[in-house]
């Protein structure tokens, strides 16, 4: 989820491309680089850091050419890049654009290409050379090894060999005044000008100058000349594309056209968790173990787990804890990092700590993380920011691709972090014989399948703002759930407090008994959550309990649990019905929401959706600020 930008026309390239960036710039970001050809040669620079480091090396360059190397000033044609490090830590080095050996075709790319190490391999057997630890270098040198003298044919073929999601934009000097761009789940954009035309990953970096667009689908590519746009689909087959105009504003447009970074960031979860997972899963199902992290001998060490983070990142420990137990059989503890570091934790060299963090610099989880490792406790990081302070202290990191996380309220990266920590769970089940390899890889299957049934998660936005907009006229609200049921309800509460400055309580369904059902009185909003076959009987008849003192219940749970419509137990779409609609009859006082069909121990990434949306309309509806809420930072480095 980097940023992407190109120009074609008779404008110097370099301002626009920088400017176009610099509109990128609050979706973050670790480097930035260009490449623009003066009709001569190619100039590309790049660097790691701010915006201001590309343009003072710009500066630097082109003073220092002087008549000699290329001259950016007469550059009409370039891509610019600001990255946001998957592959490879932020440096000069793996800055995108990135070249072939012979410096004929330069790429920018946004995403994850998942068979880079095979690519690389083969290319590097062919004798050729990389400079960077990226997945995208291998793009410009298979462009390279494919080219015959046309560009678009070789960009084609290279592609067809890429899997995962991509976005690229390539340039060569063998082709001045041209660009080609292809689409492949990350987002692209054409701008449309008079005798000159854009390329951008995001609206933004258009507005200054168009607003007349092609948004690419699917396996589209687009080949752009200052006076032409041509436009053709995965098959070679031309595309007439109808003009897409840009009516939101500049503030708008960042947010990708939703009212808050917050919105936009929920309905990015299929989007993240895909870049997440499916590069470590194969389509049978079964875990891809070649990173560090996943390597059998160092995991065969340990005897026990301790989660480490905190809040929501805790919430997603949580959610570990419980199926490294189920899955893996191994005994697992998840512990907030700002009471792990004072408590003398018992921790030995027998212990795995997996400490959790989107920004990968919550001082508390740093904190933590010294503890266990001066306990000799092996770390393994679930960060979310490449070269972060924690991704570098652990002794290995399983990264969370879930690109920049801007709102406060955390909702990507918890999605993210529990697809991470069921995999290690998935994966240290099969290691340790607790999991047959047959249900090992149904699993690893659903876990694969996730982006889809999160996306039909979403799908029931509409729904769930009728249910927020009731609850958000009072002060008071309750979730409750058993088992993982009780872990999302423990993020549930967090969120809705945190944006809508509501109270809320989260309580395992069985435990309100002894004490909490004294603060049920008629008109309260309890939320319930029944997810699991096991336990969602004992839910209901917590429910009741609740129902009997006139509290007000919001049932979130599959039809195959309520008898309702929705998915029926083969899970097929009810007719007419979208997920997260009205299900069972509903008795006087409960209303069910019905949530999408799911492998029960993968339901927390789904049930979260809706837990996110309820906390983001209440907000909205008591007009608090989304993306800012009162007193609240989002990266935490003090204690
Ligand atoms: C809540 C939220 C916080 C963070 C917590 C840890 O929405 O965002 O509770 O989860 O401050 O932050 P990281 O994950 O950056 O360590």
């Amino acid at each position: 989820m980097c940023g992407i930008v190109g120009y074609v026309g008779p404008r110097p390239a370099l301002p626009v491309l920088l400017d176009g960036l610099s509109r990128l710039e609050y979706r973050g970001y670790d480097s930035a680089g260009v490449a623009v050809f003066d009709g001569d040669r190619v100039l590309a620079c790049k660097r790691q850091g701010r915006l201001s480091r590309l343009e003072a090396a710009l500066a630097h360059e082109i003073l220092a050419g002087g008549g000699t190397g290329p001259d950016g000033r007469r550059a009409r044609t370039g891509i610019g890049h600001t990255r946001w490090a998957t592959h490879g830590v932020p440096s000069d080095e793996n800055a995108h654009p990135h070249g072939d050996c012979s410096g004929r075709f330069w790429v920018v790319h946004n995403g994850i290409i998942e068979n880079y190490r095979e690519l690389k391999e083969e290319l590097a057997a062919r004798g050729h050379r990389f400079l960077s630890q990226t997945d995208t270098e291998v793009i410009p040198h298979l462009i390279e090894s494919l080219y015959e003298g046309d560009l678009v044919r070789a960009v084609g073929a290279a592609t067809r060999r890429l899997r995962g999601s991509y976005a690229v934009a390539v340039m060569s000097p063998l082709h001045p005044d041209t660009l080609v761009a292809v689409r492949q789940e990350s987002p692209l954009v054409v701008g449309l000008g008079e005798g000159e035309n854009f390329l951008a990953s995001d609206v933004p970096a258009l507005l200054e100058y168009t607003r007349n667009t092609y948004i690419l689908d699917e396996g589209e590519m687009a080949v752009l000349t200052p006076d032409r746009v041509e436009v053709a689909d995965r098959a070679g087959r031309p595309v007439a594309k109808r003009v897409f105009r840009v009516t939101w504003d500049a503030s708008m447009a960042e947010k990708g056209g939703y009212g808050h970074f917050m919105l936009k960031e929920i309905h990015e979860q299929p989007t993240a968790l895909s870049q997440t997972l499916a590069p470590r899963l194969t389509e049978e199902g079964e875990v891809r173990g070649e990173e560090e992290a996943l390597d059998p001998a160092w995991l065969a060490r340990f005897r026990r787990v301790h989660l480490l983070a905190c809040g929501t990142a805790y919430h997603a420990g949580l959610v570990g804890k419980y199926l490294l137990e189920r899955l893996a059989r191994i005994p697992a503890e998840a512990e907030l990092a700002s009471e792990f570091r004072y408590r003398e934790p018992l921790v030995d060299r027998d212990t795995l700590a997996v400490v959790i963090s989107q920004s990968g610099e919550t001082a508390d989880t740093r904190a933590a993380l010294r503890e266990a490792r001066a306990r000799g406790a092996g770390v393994l990081a679930v960060v979310n920011v490449v070269g972060s302070s924690i991704a570098r202290e652990a002794e290995r990191v399983l990264y969370t691709w879930a690109g920049p996380e801007i709102a406060v309220a955390s909702t990507k990266a918890y999605s993210c972090q529990v697809a991470v920590l069921t995999l290690l769970a998935l994966h240290l089940g099969r290691l340790r014989g607790t999991l047959p390899a047959e249900e090992a890889r149904r699993l690893g299957r659903s876990l694969r399948a996730l982006p889809a049934v999160v996306e039909r998660a979403l799908s029931g936005a509409a729904r769930v703002e009728e249910v927020a907009r009731c609850v958000a006229v009072h002060e008071d609200a309750f979730f409750i759930g058993r088992g993982l049921d009780y872990a999302v309800a423990q993020e549930a509460q967090l969120k809705l407090k945190e944006i809508s400055y509501i109270h809320a309580e989260a309580y395992p369904a069985g435990e309100l008994k002894h004490g909490t059902l004294a603060l049920i009185v008629p008109g309260t909003p309890v939320v319930a959550l029944a997810t699991q076959p096991d336990l969602s009987e004992k839910t209901m008849s917590n429910v009741e309990e609740v129902r009997a003192r006139g509290g007000h219940v919001y049932l979130f749970a599959p039809a195959s649990l309520t008898g309702g419509p929705g998915e029926g137990p083969g899970g097929r779409p009810a007719p007419g019905g979208g997920e997260a609609s009205a299900g069972a009859e509903a008795a006087a006082g409960v209303e069910v929401i019905t949530l999408p069909e799911v492998d029960p121990r993968l339901a927390p990434a789904a049930a979260v959706v809706p837990m996110q949306l309820l906390a983001y309309y209440a907000a909205v509806a008591r007009g608090c600020d989304v993306d800012k809420p009162r007193n609240l930072a989002k990266s935490v480095t003090v204690e």
